[in-house]
């Protein structure tokens, strides 16, 4: 391994600071005899202005054992050669037009891409094998218009997973064939999304140069739930067309795909950061779950409820919980994996508990119920002990907060003071329903 690639892994294990978390995520992503880890697409701005971090980052998953499937693109480097070689090409609705002189540009670059990438993959140490025929079947369905670009009709992967097998890494380039043997230019996020589907993996992964999908402010969105945020998304006048396409079909392909899988969009010298740890780095895209919400114990399986509230901050629930308090509403994921309980007060409603159990950390179902939460009440009221180590994410969410002796309490929506007085005595003096656990020995 060069200098370089070794300080990058170094780099990489250390932006990472759980160890459980490290081993959890690679216990889930190595099942299946880790035959279905990751398709990952990598664009070519990306082969062309990150290839250090990029090997770097697919030469640490060597090292912890996980062999994903890579699909490159390569549209800059294309352009550039046809540029060179005074090659016109028209576009349509955005796309280029692939005439056959087109294709055979296209496919001199794609190989020379694919082979430029596993060269230095094997440099470092890692075993990859190059394919640019045999796994994309298609059909040519807008030769008037697009020319030579294929519809991809089925995907061939037994080759590829032979080769995953192996710990080989395979490199698969966008190019096609008709059943009559045809040549044709494929989009590579069409690819990956085919191959995806027909491969089910855990993760598929998007590296692009921003890291992620961008809100209105430049800043990344950390969680998007399709049932929970692609409606609101996709409404936003921030959200431009070409995001919006590929949302749409990130949400078709989850919708196709085994509901653990998820889709991560990040850079290359995050990935690890995005694979290994729950907060990750970049946009984490999933189904999630639906929020139920009631506004009365009877109407929940409380059996349920106890048990995530307890396993989520391994403590007992008091005995009396579910009779004693004054419930307003209750929030809840179909699966009890997350759950929010405000409780009424003489005004503002009182946030109880905020729960998420542990295998549900990392899916963002917890911020998206939150946001489901603040978006309905505007005004809310909490506490959390001084160790709690939510508390930064709550920093980060409030409107303010206030330390009081053992708690810090926390709110949204007001500014008048004797409001927030009168939630601040409400939280400090409410009895505690959550007991550290008896020793069992
Ligand atoms: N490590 C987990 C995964 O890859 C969680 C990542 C969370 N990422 C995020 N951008 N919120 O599935």
């Amino acid at each position: 391994m060069t200098n370089s690639v070794k300080d990058t892994v170094y780099k990489l294990l250390t932006v990472m600071d759980s160890e459980t978390q490290i081993r959890k995520y690679l216990k889930r992503f190595s099942s299946d005899e880790g035959l279905k880890f990751a398709v990952i697409k990598v664009g070519g701005k990306i082969l062309k202005e990150e290839m250090e971090n990029l090997i770097a980052s697919l030469s640490f998953l060597k090292q912890v054992g996980l062999t994903p499937i890579i699909v490159h693109g390569a549209g800059p480097q294309l352009t550039a050669h046809l540029d060179d070689k005074n090659i016109k090409a028209e576009f349509v609705d955005g796309q280029r037009v692939t005439s056959p002189e087109v294709l055979k540009a296209a496919r001199e670059v794609f190989i020379d891409e694919n082979h430029n990438l596993t060269s230095q993959l094997k440099e470092v140490g890692v075993d990859a094998t190059s394919f640019y025929s045999g796994v994309f079947e298609c059909e040519l369905q807008h030769q008037d218009t697009l020319g030579l670009v294929g519809t991809i009709s089925s995907v061939e992967i037994e080759q590829l997973l032979k080769t995953v097998k192996k710990g080989r890494v395979p490199v698969v380039s966008p190019l096609g064939e008709t059943q009559e043997g045809q040549i044709v230019n494929v989009n590579a996020d069409s690819a990956t999304f085919s191959l995806a589907k027909a491969v089910q993996p855990y993760k598929i992964i998007f590296l692009t140069e921003t890291g992620g999908v961008l809100d209105q402010d430049g800043k990344i969105i950390s969680n998007i739930s399709i049932v929970n945020n692609y409606k609101y998304l996709i409404e936003q006048p921030w959200v431009h067309s070409g995001m919006k396409l590929k949302l749409e079909k990130v949400k078709d392909i989850l919708e196709a795909m085994p509901s653990a899988t998820s889709v991560s969009i990040t850079k290359p010298e995050l990935l690890a950061k995005e694979l290994f740890t729950d907060k990750g780095s970049g946009t984490l895209v999933n189904m999630g779950e639906r929020a139920l919400v009631f506004d009365s114990w009877n109407e929940i399986d409380q059996i349920r409820l106890k048990k995530l509230i307890e396993s989520s901050f391994n403590k007992s629930l008091d005995a009396n919980y579910f009779t004693s308090t004054n419930l307003y509403n209750v929030y809840v994921t179909e699966c009890y994996r997350a759950a929010i309980i405000l409780l009424e007060t003489k005004s503002i409603p009182y946030l109880d508990k905020f729960v998420v159990s542990d295998d549900a950390k990392g899916e963002g179902i917890g911020r998206a119920l939150w946001e489901k939460v603040t978006w309905k009440h505007k005004k809310i009221f909490w506490r959390a002990s001084l160790n709690n180590p939510v508390n930064k994410f709550y920093a980060s969410v409030s409107d303010g907060f206030m330390r009081c002796d053992d708690w810090n309490v926390y709110w949204v929506g007001m500014t008048d003071f004797g409001e927030i007085q009168q939630c601040i005595d409400f939280a400090t003096s409410k009895v505690k329903t959550v007991e550290q656990k008896e020793p069992t020995s």
